[in-house]
């Protein structure tokens, strides 16, 4: 089936495109919205979002592929990126993604059995000041270390677990 936006999406595009005097200027805030929508770009939702700003699917697929905090497969419920560029190396992000594999039982580029967790490692999230930084989805973390990575999980598994007997999964 052919992908398109939720009611309420289209709603957002629509204000958004008409935000811009050229709607093809919309592209990434639309990449954005896809990319909630749709749970992740697959080439479909690039070649829908191509098609629905009237661009160049090259031109989609190039500027979604430059911004890391769009995302290109599937993720668990939380998508944890690592920063493993200079400033966060020197200061032990490289035991940090190690110490979230063994923690979650997953490697990069995996998503944990239950959907909640996916781990990546990522080049710099601009947070280098305050090495070594991740980021939740889009909630940033940083001075990390290996004891606030495990109240952070144990943070974000309280948070999916289910509430009166109802699931709480987006
Ligand atoms: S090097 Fe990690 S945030 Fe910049």
């Amino acid at each position: 089936m052919a992908l398109e936006f939720s009611a309420e999406r289209e709603r957002e595009f629509q204000e958004v495109v008409a935000r811009y005097p050229d709607r093809q200027a919309a592209l990434i805030p639309v990449l954005y919205l896809a990319d909630r929508e749709f749970g992740f770009l697959s080439p479909e939702a690039m070649e829908y979002v191509a098609r629905r700003l009237d661009l160049p699917l090259t031109r989609v697929v190039n500027t979604a592929s430059f911004y890391t905090m769009l995302r290109k497969r599937q993720t668990g419920r939380f998508h944890i990126q690592v920063c493993v560029n200079v400033a966060c190396h020197l200061r032990g992000a490289d035991g940090l993604l190690r110490h979230l594999e063994r923690r979650l039982g997953i490697s990069p580029g995996e998503i944990t059995p239950d959907g909640l967790f996916s781990l990546e490692g990522v080049q710099c999230l601009a947070a280098c000041g305050n090495a070594p930084a991740l980021q939740v989805n889009y909630e940033y973390h940083e001075g990390m270390t290996e004891e606030a990575v495990d109240r952070l999980i144990d943070r974000l598994r309280a948070e999916a677990a289910p509430k009166g007997g109802e699931a709480t999964r987006e």
